[in-house]
């Protein structure tokens, strides 16, 4: 069984999904099997992608029992998806199972073909709701990403609370990773969040600060990569140094 990582932060527009996406073809690209699934009604991973999500994915999966591996969809050598489906929205307010409803994502992965992958990694919405709950429970490792604002040193807080919660229930701890992202390294304020971060965790932040790139910012647009749509760019050279970080646990 490989590494299962969810990308999460309830602050919204850190770059969870940018995160995702491209940190999954840096790892790809670097030879390991990986699979991406879109755990965020809004189906930006699908959009980022270029792809279509009519056929039903994580929504058919968690609200009708639909098994994973029915909606893998191939994105490319190494890469394959499954997307939030139209519906997905749907499962955050469902109250049957009870406590056991908080583990139908990891159920769903220990029976399908993804235990064979390197990485399975999870993209987040912006809450702390049941999705977001199944995420954390299927996960062993979360990556956090911070950008380089006040506001999401706020939300880096509250997700620790959330995590100690989680970690009780489950009864075993989760790796954190914090990544610092949409930098804009010109910036007294971002080197503050920067230093403020190493120190109250240290040896959990990863060693690669992503760059505010404007590359980064279009190339969903196009439905690509960052190694599809400049792979000479800056954001391209951050994530493949991000992806190492993650390969060898290298943090700062
Ligand atoms: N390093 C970066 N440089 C430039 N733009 C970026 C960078 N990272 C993310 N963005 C842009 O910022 C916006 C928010 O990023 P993203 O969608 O990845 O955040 P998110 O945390 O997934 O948001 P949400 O909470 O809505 O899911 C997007 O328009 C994205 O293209
Ligand atoms: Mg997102």
């Amino acid at each position: 069984m490989g590494r299962i990582i969810a990308i999460m932060n309830q602050k919204g527009g850190v770059g969870k999904t940018t995160t995702t996406v491209n940190l999954g073809f840096a790892l790809a690209l670097a030879g390991k099997k990986v699979t991406l699934l879109d755990m965020d009604p809004q189906n930006h991973v699908a959009i980022s992608l270029g792809l279509e999500n009519g056929q039903g994915g994580l929504d058919r999966i968690l609200l009708e029992g639909d098994g994973l591996d029915e909606h893998l969809i191939v994105v490319r050598d190494n890469l394959k998806m499954i997307s939030a489906g139209d519906n997905l929205a749907d499962f955050e307010t469902v109250t049957v199972g009870g406590a056991s409803r908080g583990k139908a994502l990891k159920r769903a992965i220990a029976s399908s073909s993804l235990m064979a992958d390197d990485f399975v990694l999870i993209d987040c919405p912006p809450s702390s709701g049941l999705l977001c709950i199944n995420a954390m429970f299927a996960a062993d490792e979360l990556v956090i990403p911070v950008s380089g604002d006040y506001l999401s040193l706020q939300g880096l807080s509250r997700m620790m609370q959330i995590l100690k919660r989680a970690e009780t229930v489950l009864g075993h701890r989760i790796r954190v990773w914090i990544v610092s992202t949409r930098m804009q390294l010109n910036r007294k304020l971002t080197e503050q969040v920067r230093l403020k971060i190493l120190k109250y965790f240290p040896g959990r932040v990863l060693t690669t600060m992503i760059r505010e790139n404007v590359a980064l910012a279009e190339c969903p647009s196009f439905g690509k990569s960052i190694f599809d749509y400049k792979d000479k760019s800056a954001g391209a050279e951050d994530y493949q140094s991000l992806a190492q970080d993650l390969l060898s646990g290298r943090t700062s």
